[in-house]
């Protein structure tokens, strides 16, 4: 059966704030989140993980190295150690200026918050949960716990889930089967197979990789009444060739620059 509720339907073209405004400011900090609400962005995306201690903290990669000073793993950590980790202080602006130097790593919980004072929608990228099969169960239950005290507070902001592995995705189904989910897709990883895992998960969209789409796909997965949400997108052009093959979301690094484009423009 085709999926009846679409939180991108066929008529929007949404355009997500990919882990905030994150060409202006350090990726998935609660100063991102903030700019994409100051720029006007309609959705936010951001990624999770759990720590030590259960807290769901917002975060892209499995370790601390890439985007924080700190080096590791953060799958032994407890929410006081996030003290000690500046998640801003690798952002350098054209000048070379560091000004987010300080910059907490966010957890989920603080992240909905601001997207719920700038009445932005938030999708929520589960994370592949490398630290086992125990954590795995501790993010289900932290997300589903702190989207349900959301919904509460914010009834009328939408949620998405997104994922890449459709088993997790089908776990926060069974919990909260309100919430809609878009399955993640990319080169060689269930492109070909994604619609069995969307019937089976009650998803109703698919978000593959923007650089080896093809409007084939786009038009493939549309005529099923899905919706496609593309990343990573940060061209004019490239989205307005999308929005052509009836892709229905983009998600940009520049919502300052693409945003627009969710509002007729
Ligand atoms: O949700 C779209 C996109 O964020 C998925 O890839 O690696 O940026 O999390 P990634
Ligand atoms: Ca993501």
């Amino acid at each position: 059966p085709v999926p009846c509720s679409q939180p991108v339907g066929p008529d929007d073209f949404t355009v997500f704030a990919h882990r905030g405004a994150s060409a202006l400011a350090p990726e998935n900090t609660l100063a991102a989140f903030r700019r994409a609400g100051a720029e006007g962005a309609a959705w936010v995306e951001l990624d999770v993980d759990v720590i030590g201690d259960g807290t769901v903290v917002v975060i892209h990669d499995s370790s601390l190295d890439r985007t924080t000073n700190c080096h590791g793993s953060y799958y032994d950590l407890t929410a006081a150690d996030l003290a000690d980790v500046d998640a801003g202080s690798w952002f350098t602006t054209p000048d070379g200026a560091r000004p987010y130097t300080g910059e907490s790593l966010p957890t989920l919980q603080a992240a909905l918050e601001v997207a719920g004072e700038a009445g932005m929608g938030v999708n929520v990228e589960l994370k592949s949960c490398e630290a086992g099969a125990a954590a795995c169960r501790r993010l289900v239950d932290g997300v589903d716990a702190l989207l349900e005290a959301h919904a509460e507070r914010w009834p009328s902001l939408p949620v998405m889930l997104s994922c890449f592995n459709p088993l997790l995705l089908d776990r926060m189904a069974k919990r909260r089967p309100g919430t809609p989910r878009a399955l993640l897709t990319k080169d060689g990883l269930l492109l070909d197979t994604w619609r069995s895992y969307v019937e089976e998960i009650g998803a109703v969209a698919v978000n593959p990789a923007n650089l080896t789409l093809e409007r084939g796909r786009v038009e493939e997965i549309r005529s099923l009444g899905y919706g496609v949400n593309v990343w990573t997108v940060n061209t004019l052009e490239r989205a307005r060739e999308l929005s052509s093959w009836g892709v229905t979301g983009i998600f940009t690094d520049r919502v300052h620059e693409l945003g627009a484009l969710g509002r007729g423009g």
